[in-house]
């Protein structure tokens, strides 16, 4: 399974993704990483180890469709199974999406469809619920609504902040990801509807 790595930052679930594949759990190669930011964290991680890491700035384009070709050229050359955002911070448009139909992976903060959009911990906080978690989902050209692939919940503590609980979910995310991934690869699943019903 070749795996095309989008980030923008940290990217500790990039990080969780490669760390299951040299411990040989996951049967999956990362043929590159692309951020969207020249500094990142993440894209750094990749360069260190050696993987394909490019950084495709996207305020050196003048249209989101000019940096989005390009990062479609990359991947093109790439020629991945599967694209994974992992705190990819751009929405990625419409023509993007159709050219990888239910090939886009997401991870979100939350378990959805609560708390879509940004700073899920803190909304789900400021809510008031009991139990988050995350979702691993395909990508449609809805904001965080796509199939779900993987849920994990994690329980709120009465003394959480967005951060305490931010912390608790990524550890969480990790396992999320490596999962969803290791179903894929497995390959015996189908996407019917809303529902990714696994055989
Ligand atoms: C994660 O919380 C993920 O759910 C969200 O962005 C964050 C990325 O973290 N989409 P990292 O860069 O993988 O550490």
């Amino acid at each position: 399974m070749r795996l095309a790595i989008l980030l923008s930052g940290r990217g500790s679930n990039f990080a969780a993704i490669h760390d299951a594949i040299v411990r040989g759990e996951l049967e999956a190669e990362i043929v590159c990483v692309i951020s969207n930011r020249p500094n990142a964290p993440g894209i750094e991680r990749a360069r260190a180890l050696g993987l394909s890491a490019q950084a495709i700035y996207h305020r050196s384009f003048g249209t989101r469709e000019a940096h989005e070709s390009e990062v479609l050229r990359v991947l093109g050359d790439a020629r991945p199974d599967f694209i994974v955002l992992a705190g990819y911070m751009r929405l990625l448009s419409p023509a993007f999406i159709a050219a990888y139909p239910m090939r886009i992976l997401n991870i979100h903060p939350s378990l959805l469809p609560a708390f879509a959009g940004i700073d899920a911990q803190a909304q789900a906080i400021a809510y008031g619920v009991k139990v988050s978690g995350c979702t691993v989902h395909f990508v449609d050209e809805n904001l965080d609504a796509g199939p779900i692939i993987v849920q994990r919940a994690v329980g709120v503590r009465d003394d959480d902040d967005a951060s305490s609980l931010s912390a608790r979910i990524l550890e969480e995310e990790h396992i999320a990801y490596v999962d969803a991934l290791k179903k894929l690869a497995e390959g015996r699943y189908r996407v019917d509807g809303r529902r990714v019903v696994f055989s």
